[in-house]
């Protein structure tokens, strides 16, 4: 939630902070400033709603001061109202602030700051920060200090070890015009290396088009970034040695390409997605005889797997409902107990804990706070006990370099390239791929599954991208033209089973997220128990009917919905006579074995939601109160 950014170098600062906001616009809108240090002075400007409304105001106001931060809030604490939207400044407006985090104990800081003379000009947890800095610095013995050279680094090393919470910042001060200083505890922040000119940034793709020399900041961290390089500090005050490393992103990667919005061009990247995933972990020549090795290659330790009795899986929103399918491949390939938590349920009430117990953490980002916090607490409790304990955290992630990749000591990254649209798409069947890998390659360990039957399965993954594209391109016009017909819709029910259920939850999440239509999964079976209540003419059904082991009662449960004179639309194999004799429209996949069908069924749902969010004329990529990463718990 929230992203920042901050620049120093020998260019226009304004520009670039625009452009990087721009770039990480979607981790929160409702509000965006800059501050920059012009004229002995520091010059802040912030307005309330999109990053355009920022951009226009600047058209007045902006300096070519060569140093300055930004910011695009997600409001935690106060309204998303220009007087609470970053940056921050003392009483005496030297010093601006951005934060992206939540300062946990701000209400005694504000509390004593105030006794102190200082006065608070918004309702954030932000502004006790600049106010406790000008504290400090008020405070400094003079003239020489023992930990640096800099009295603001030392000032802010002083204020940010009495802050409570997750919080990454960045600090600018009128006084000291030379010096950008940027903190990170629990809270993503990373600094980009140019010529002569330094960057900062929550993520990757605000600085990837100036600079692919990154060095992500780890908790506990403090970097003084002047125009002569940067330098790295522990919360002690220990000077740090550390090298930036390359980055492996493509600036074209954060582009739409031609698509009207990212969500869309990330629907369309879903089978090159599959590609990568079946080209990185799954081995291209499966041999069955004897001598038959795992056709899985996902680098994990023999440790993970090693008298292996359960898995307590934790996640939030997507990554949930990927974890749910992954629940039911780990227990009906492998034959492994596995449980789903929600991160932000298990943190409080986890488990009993076990020696052999795996628990993997699900996050597309990396970043959020509930599953991160799930991870710690798990992490914690194992301290000290047998190896394996520790071993056994494992973390499935699109962004390897992110908090959770320092977190838990195995990864298996989904490779689905960035993605910025703000509903999950293609890292959501990025991480139903990492589970069918592992699943398999469990299933392989333990002997669940005949060699024979593995290579089927793996066989027909090997199909699937093409498949998708198939979906693609024969759901394009239908969806679109449903969008048309349920434009003014208000409530919608989605119904599947067993492997099929996590998608109806899936579908039913994307239409509420992006088209703020009311909608609601549930498994097929269970709408007779409540949910049927509901059913009338004016609320439309989506039925995921797959041939396989609950087709029939799915077919069933959709005629009890057709006798409450629901609409029915129907997630069906191509040329499905039966479906097409009960539904009344259809939205047809093609036919592959139904565990491998959740990977097609849930494309036309991503289209549906995606069309009636767009003849809406909503906002499909930044959709009102969500972001991106959800950095604060
Ligand atoms: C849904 C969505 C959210 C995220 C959730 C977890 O489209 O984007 O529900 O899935 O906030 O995010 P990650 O996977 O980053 O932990």
């Amino acid at each position: 939630m929230c992203g920042i950014v901050g620049y120093i170098g020998t260019q226009a600062a304004t520009e670039i902070l625009l452009a990087g906001l721009e770039k990480l616009e979607y981790r929160g809108y409702d509000s965006a400033g800059i501050a920059t240090v012009w004229e002995g002075d520091v010059n802040c400007v912030r307005a309330k709603g999109k990053l355009h409304n920022l951009r226009s105001k600047l058209e007045q106001l902006a300096t070519s001061s060569q140093i300055g931060i930004g910011h695009t809030r997600w409001a935690t604490h106060g309204k998303p109202e220009e007087y609470n939207a970053h940056p921050h400044l003392d009483t005496a407006m030297r010093i601006a602030v951005v934060q992206n985090g939540i300062i946990e104990n701000y209400r005694e800081l504000r509390d004593e700051l105030k006794q102190k003379g200082h006065e608070f000009r918004s309702e954030t947890d932000t502004e006790v920060i600049p106010h406790l800095i000008a504290e400090f610095l008020k405070n400094l013995p003079s003239p020489a200090l023992p930990t640096s050279s800099s009295s603001l680094l030392e000032a802010i090393r002083q204020a940010v070890n009495h802050l409570q919470g997750a919080f990454a910042i960045a600090v600018i001060s009128a006084d000291y015009p030379d010096e950008l200083i940027v903190v990170r505890q629990q809270a993503p922040l990373v600094i980009g290396f140019g010529q002569g000119e330094f960057f900062c940034a929550s993520d990757t793709p605000a600085i990837v088009s100036h600079t692919r020399a990154v060095l992500p900041l780890e908790n506990g961290e403090i970097a003084r970034l002047t125009p002569l390089g940067v330098e790295i500090y522990n919360f002690a005050g220990d000077r740090l040695k550390k090298q930036p490393r390359l980055l492996n992103l493509n600036p074209t990667m954060v582009e739409k390409q031609g698509f009207k919005h990212f969500m869309l061009k990330e629907i369309y990247e879903q089978p090159g997605v599959v590609r990568a995933s079946l080209e990185a972990y799954f081995n291209p020549d499966i041999n069955t005889d004897e001598s038959f090795t795992s056709p899985i290659n996902l680098g994990l330790s023999e440790e993970i797997y090693a008298d292996l009795e359960q898995i307590h899986i934790v996640a939030c929103g997507t990554s949930w409902h990927a974890a749910l399918v992954g629940k039911y491949l780990l227990e009906q390939l492998a034959g492994i107990s596995t449980q789903v938590h929600y991160a932000s349920e298990y943190r409080y009430a986890p488990s009993p804990l076990t020696a052999n117990t795996l628990i993997i953490g699900v996050t597309q980002s990396g970043e959020t706070a509930d599953t991160l916090a799930a991870l710690a607490m798990e992490k914690e409790r194992r301290q000290g006990k047998e190896a394996k304990y520790q071993a056994r955290l494992l973390g499935i992630t699109n962004r390897p370099e992110s908090s959770l990749g320092h977190l838990v000591p195995h990864i298996i990254n989904t490779l689905a390239g960035i993605e910025i649209g703000v509903a999950a798409t293609k890292t959501f069947v990025a991480q139903l791929m990492a589970f069918y890998a592992l699943a398999l390659d469990l299933a392989y360990h333990r002997q669940t599954v005949a060699p024979d039957k593995l290579a089927d399965i793996i066989q027909g993954l090997r199909q699937i991208p093409k498949e998708i594209e198939a979906t693609l391109e024969r759901q394009e016009k239908l969806t679109e033209h449903l969008a048309h017909e349920f434009a003014e819709t208000q409530d919608f029910i989605f119904l599947g089973r067993g492997i099929n259920f996590p998608i109806a939850l899936e579908g039913a999440l994307k239409l509420k997220e992006i088209s703020y239509i009311h909608a609601e999964g549930y498994p097929a079976g269970e709408m007779k128990h409540g949910p049927i209540a509901l059913l009338d003419a004016k609320v439309p059904v989506v039925a995921i009917a797959y041939p396989g082991s609950v087709y029939e009662k799915v077919i069933s449960n959709s005629q009890e919905a057709k006798a409450r004179d629901s609409r029915l639309i129907g997630v069906t194999p191509v040329n499905d006579g039966e479906a097409a004799e009960i539904f009344n429209d259809l939205l047809p996949v093609s036919s592959v074995d139904e565990l491998l069908s959740p990977i097609l069924t849930v494309v036309p749902l991503q289209l549906l939601a995606y069309h009636i969010a767009a003849r809406r004329g909503l906002d499909v990529d930044q959709p009102r109160n969500l972001a991106k990463s959800v950095t604060v718990e």
